[in-house]
């Protein structure tokens, strides 16, 4: 068997408990920590704070086979082993910037904690701007004066599916301080068969920010060619199909819809915004793709508008209150924008997701949560598809018929087919 490594993970979230679980499966020692002692309970119990596709298994067979363990302090993390993944969130400030305190009180938290001469290496895995390892992590290692090595290795998981990203990575990247941290991080990630990519530490950071500029920035261009077929009357999947003959263009991340949310391609867009500005340089490019994101969402309801005039006492169902399938993650969900719009026009707006009703409650508490797609769309004016659901994609045009009082379907996913809808007034952008 491959060697086994003593992996410390910082921050139990979606990233740090999907690698966490990753790394245990692949058969090395993993010790969790997180600052919130109900997350640590929660996963002590073999529990995920949420939802993620795989996950409970994993983590149960992982507590159960011993390979994963919580432990209640710092010092219990750092003492037991050799390579240390900070895992924390890196929220955006108000003005869009990212704010690094998560970040420095857990490097500042691990090197107090370093108590031995044993040399550890220390890889930030949280998403941070170019530059933040050395100018955060780095100087609080050397200010305790523990012998480190540092790394960069950012995460290309996609909710939904993490553990499966987390397992078959498509490639690794490694910003490393040395060709020594570089040979044990390829070891740690031995049973992986992928390209590995080795840098210097501001290069990895600056790879995962580019990926998500350039994926944000695709969906933002495929709902602005959408909204330009709209008014040409063309197709635009057809059009996308006689794109994507093109070898230079990956259709992939261009399906249109009422725009992009969840906890990264927002916040990591404006983070670089903000940055670039500060530096002297204005991404204007990345501006636009955040300001028709946030736009975006209104054609969903100028659809429901044109089909039923003024929106007053309209019953809509909303369909759908995640950021996406698969997740119970609201954050950033162009669900909140959506429903608050339908009931600022006084709207009634009764609202479903197989996962996320308990979180969207809090943002939007005037919404009725029903329990079922069925009780959303019964006697419904309107309809709102805006995650993409495997349990959405089975709607029939029977179902729509026969359930709402005025079958008008907004698909703001892409996800049902136009050719199928006999009979429901059905739109979709593009
Ligand atoms: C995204 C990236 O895809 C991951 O590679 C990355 O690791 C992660 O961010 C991160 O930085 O941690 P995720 O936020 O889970 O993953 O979600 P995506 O599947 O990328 O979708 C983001 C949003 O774009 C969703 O609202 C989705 O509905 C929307 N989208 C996506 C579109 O509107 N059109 C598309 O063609 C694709």
């Amino acid at each position: 068997m491959a060697t086994v490594a003593t992996v410390a993970i910082v921050g139990l979230g979606p990233v740090g408990l999907t690698t966490a679980v990753a790394f245990a499966s692949q058969g090395h020692r993993v010790i969790g920590f997180d600052i919130d002692e109900n997350r640590r309970a929660e996963v002590t119990q073999g529990k995920p704070p949420f939802y993620e596709k795989g996950l409970e298994a994993g983590l149960k067979k992982a507590l159960r086979q011993k390979r994963l363990s919580v432990v209640d302090r710092m010092d219990d993390a750092v003492r037991g082993s050799g390579i240390i993944f900070l895992c924390v969130g890196t929220p955006s400030k108000p003005d869009g910037s990212m704010d690094v305190g998560p970040l420095h009180d857990a490097a500042k938290s691990v090197a107090t904690a370093w108590r031995d001469e044993k040399t550890r290496t220390v890889v930030v895995k949280s998403t941070v701007l170019p530059g933040t390892a050395e100018s955060v992590v780095r100087p609080l290692l050397q200010a305790a004066g523990v012998p480190f090595r540092i790394a960069v290795n950012p995460e290309f998981l996609r909710e939904g599916r993490a553990l499966e990203d987390a397992l078959r990575p498509d490639r690794i990247i490694l910003g490393v301080d040395s060709p020594g941290t570089a040979r044990i991080l390829r070891a740690l990630y031995r049973s992986s068969r992928c390209p590995v990519l080795v840098t210097d530490l501001r290069t990895a950071e600056s790879v995962k920010y580019a990926t998500n500029a350039l994926l944000a920035a695709k969906v933002s261009l495929a709902n602005e060619l959408a909204n330009l077929c709209d008014g040409f009357g063309v197709d635009y999947d057809e059009v996308l199909r006689g794109v994507a003959l093109d070898p230079r263009i990956n259709p992939q991340f261009l399906v249109p819809g009422v725009g992009f949310g969840g906890s990264c391609f927002p916040k990591d867009v404006r983070a670089l915004v903000a940055s670039g500005t500060a530096n002297g340089y204005r991404p204007e490019l990345l501006e636009a793709v955040l300001a028709l994101n946030e736009r975006q969402f209104a054609r969903a309801i100028a659809f429901l508008e044109k089909e039923l005039g003024d929106l007053v006492g309209r019953r809509i169902a909303l369909l759908g209150l995640a950021f996406k399938g698969n997740t119970d993650d609201v954050r950033e969900s162009r669900a909140v924008p959506i429903a608050r719009e339908l009931i600022a026009k006084g709207a009634i707006v009764a609202g479903y997701d197989p996962a996320a009703m308990k979180g969207f409650s809090k943002l939007v508490p005037e919404v009725h949560l029903v329990n079922s797609v069925e009780e959303a769309l019964k006697g419904a004016d309107g309809c709102i598809l805006q995650a993409d659901w495997p349990a959405f994609s089975g709607l029939t045009a029977k179902d729509f018929r026969g359930l709402m009082t005025n079958p008008v379907v907004v698909d703001g996913r892409r996800i049902l087919d136009p050719k199928k809808m006999r009979g429901v007034r059905f739109h979709r952008i593009g």
